[in-house]
C-alpha cells in the first residue's frame, strides 16, 4: 500500500479549502500539514485553529508534521481541530517518550520524525510506540528543496531494523519527493510520501499523484508486498 500525502504548504492558502478539496479528489492518501513555529526551523506556518477552520473531505485524513520545539501544548488543539496523524521530531521534546504517549492519549496517530543529520538510533528506544517514523529528505523548514540522497540508505537501514524487531510502522519520506527520486526511496522501503511542489506545483493534481503512485508502485515491483514487515500494511487507515 502506498500513501501520497501532497503537503498543503504548496497550495494556495488563499483558497486552503478549495485546494484541500481538489487534492482530496484527485486521489490523495492523506493531506499533510507542516506545522512551523519559527524556532524548530526558520519559518511560520499555523496551528490548530487554523486547522479547526480547514474543512476535511469525507474520507479525508489530517496527517500533521509538527516541526516545533514544544509540541505537547498544541496535542490536544490538533485533535480536536481533526488531525488524525500526528508526527513530532525526535530532536525537539524533551520527553520523546512521553510526548508520543500523549498523542496516542489524545486519539492520534502518533509519529516521529528525524532531521537528514540525526541518526537512527535517535529512535532506538521509542520504535516501539509508533505508527510512523518520517525520514526527512531534506532540512525542514522550507517546500522546494531537493532530496537529499544519503536519505535512502537511512530508509534501507530502518527498513530493515523494523522487519528484525517485528514492528510496522510506516516509513514515510518528506522532501524534495518527484517521480524521480520516489522510487528510490519506494526501493528501499518508505511506502508513504509526503509531495508540496511535485503535487501542488502541477496543473493536474489527480495525474500528478498517478504518476506519483505509479512511480512507487513500479519501484517496488507493483502491488508492494514487503517481505519483511508483510501483512501489517493492511492495519486500518483511521483512528
Ligand atoms: C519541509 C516540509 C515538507 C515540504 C515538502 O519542511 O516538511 O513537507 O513542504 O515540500 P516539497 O515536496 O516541495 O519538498
Ligand atoms: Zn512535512
Amino acid at each position: 500500500m502506498i500513501f501520497i500525502a501532497p503537503s498543503i504548504l504548496s497550495a494556495d492558502f488563499g483558497r486552503i479549502n478549495e485546494e484541500i478539496a481538489a487534492v482530496s479528489a484527485a486521489g490523495a492518501d492523506w493531506i499533510h500539514l507542516d506545522v512551523m513555529d519559527g524556532h524548530f526551523v526558520p519559518n511560520l506556518t499555523f496551528g490548530p485553529p487554523l486547522v479547526k477552520r480547514m474543512a476535511k473531505p469525507d474520507g479525508a485524513l489530517f496527517d500533521a508534521h509538527l516541526m516545533v520545539d514544544a509540541p505537547d501544548a498544541l496535542l490536544a488543539g490538533f485533535a480536536e481541530a481533526g488531525v488524525d496523524r500526528l508526527t513530532v521530531h525526535a530532536e525537539a521534546p524533551i520527553h520523546l517518550h512521553r510526548t508520543l504517549q500523549n498523542i496516542r492519549g489524545e486519539g492520534m496517530r502518533p509519529g516521529v520524525s528525524l532531521n537528514p543529520a540525526t541518526p537512527l538510533e535517535a529512535l532506538d528506544y521509542v520504535l516501539e510506540e509508533v505508527e510512523l517514523v518520517l525520514l526527512m529528505s531534506v532540512n525542514p523548514g522550507f517546500g522546494g528543496q531537493s532530496y537529499i540522497p544519503q536519505v535512502t540508505r537511512k530508509i534501507a537501514t530502518l527498513a530493515e531494523t523494523l522487519g528484525r524487531r517485528g514492528l510496522d510502522a510506516i516509513i514515510q519520506v518528506d522532501g524534495g519527493v518527484n517521480v524521480e527520486t520516489i522510487a528510490g526511496a519506494a526501493a528501499a522501503g518508505a511506502t508513504a510520501f509526503v509531495a508540496g511542489t511535485a503535487v501542488f506545483g502541477e496543473n493536474d493534481y489527480a495525474a500528478a499523484i498517478a504518476k506519483l503512485r505509479a512511480a512507487a508502485e513500479a519501484a517496488t515491483g507493483g502491488a508492494l508486498e514487503n517481505p519483511v514487515k508483510g501483512a501489517a500494511r493492511d492495519a486500518p487507515e483511521k483512528r
